[in-house]
């Protein structure tokens, strides 16, 4: 294990004012999105898409990597070059998803342990010869009525530990994601609860694995109201519960969290990062690693049409300027204004 390149790209990824854009839907995820604007997906619909974010001048001063899936990997953007080139060329780091979906777990019936362990060492030293430098694999959690079960919690904590271990012995900074699900009517006190069981029990895998903890990033769901809870916590208690929960849980040594966005609308979004942020210094910085809160609004503004890349381009970079004020707690209504006018 190469300890000093899995920190130096750990800390890379968490650089001041900048954090990580999810792109690694699988076909089926990225097919819905295109659903809901009425486009076709297909390899040429997609790698259009986003190209518009790997291409948009300037997206290096608040994204410091790109998470990939396997087919964009090993695609090209309009001018030829083969992504991972672009994204390097333009000063950010590519990364990508190894895990291969949640699957029913055998004896827990509607829930799901994350599947890929199986020849994970040999598509991890693939993928960092086509120039990837990091990994992401995600492990769900579902709240309902007895559940999360035991068999789950443990289940996905062991797989997520040991893709971390396998992904540092190729080289990637492992991105550790146990999500816990926003949708439910569960109050942000289960959902605290909750969160606290799942991150300690990764810590532990982590711990017996023997995985470098300098040389990861934690990808957590924050902590909120169930999407259908009839009462939603207001953004300061977000930021109590989600940094208390963490402090409890998430070992100093990790160098950053960087949250999922998991459905929260993309204000919503920046705005408890940044209220995170403005509770001053943490063990660990603190960032980003959205998925939808970084591309809805691009996605509406391109809508399957290439004239309206610099418009889905424009979208994309305010978000990612808004995202990128969080990490020092500077983000306001104001600039949520002004920036979007740029
Ligand atoms: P969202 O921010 O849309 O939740 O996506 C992040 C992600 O990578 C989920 O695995």
């Amino acid at each position: 294990m190469d300890k000093q390149l899995l920190e130096n790209t750990a800390k890379a990824l968490v650089a001041p004012n900048k954090g990580i854009l999810a792109a690694d839907e699988s076909t089926g995820t990225i097919g819905k999105r295109f659903d809901s604007i009425g486009v076709e997906s297909t390899a040429d619909s997609r790698i259009g898409y986003r190209q518009t974010f790997f291409t948009a001048e300037g997206a290096s001063d608040n994204v410091s990597g790109v998470i990939l899936y396997d087919e964009t990997l090993r695609q090209s953007v309009a001018d030829g070059r083969p992504v991972p080139k672009a994204l390097t060329d333009a000063g950010m780091l590519p990364g990508i998803k190894v895990d291969t979906g949640a699957k029913p777990l055998a004896g827990a019936p509607g829930e799901t342990v994350t599947e890929g362990l199986d020849g994970l060492l040999a598509r991890c030293e693939e993928y960092f010869a086509l120039g990837a430098r990091f990994a992401k694999w995600r492990g769900v959690y579902k709240i309902f009525d007895g559940g999360p079960s035991h068999a789950c919690i443990q289940a996905n904590a062991h797989a997520l530990a040991r893709y971390a271990s396998i992904a540092q012995a190729a080289g990637l900074v492992p991105i550790v994601e146990p999500e816990v699900l926003m949708e439910g009517d569960h109050t942000i006190e289960t959902f605290e609860k909750v969160s606290q069981w799942a991150w300690s029990t990764v810590f532990e895998q982590l711990y017996t694995m023997g995985v470098h903890l300098e040389g990861i990033l934690l990808k957590p769901n924050m902590i909120l109201s169930g999407s259908t809870c009839p009462t939603q916590a207001p953004v300061e208690e977000v930021a109590t519960a989600t940094l208390r929960c963490l402090r409890r849980t998430v070992p100093a040594a990790v160098p950053g969290v960087v949250f999922l966005s998991g459905g929260q609308s993309d204000v919503l979004a920046t705005e408890h990062l940044n209220a995170m942020n403005q509770r001053g210094p943490q063990p660990w910085e603190l960032s980003y690693s959205y998925g939808r809160a970084l591309q809805a609004p691009a996605l509406k503004a391109w809508a399957g049409e290439e004239a309206n890349a610099p418009a889905a381009q424009a979208a994309f970079l305010h978000r990612a300027r808004c995202n990128g004020a969080a990490r020092t707690g500077s983000y306001s209504a104001e600039m949520e204004a002004t920036s979007a006018a740029m």
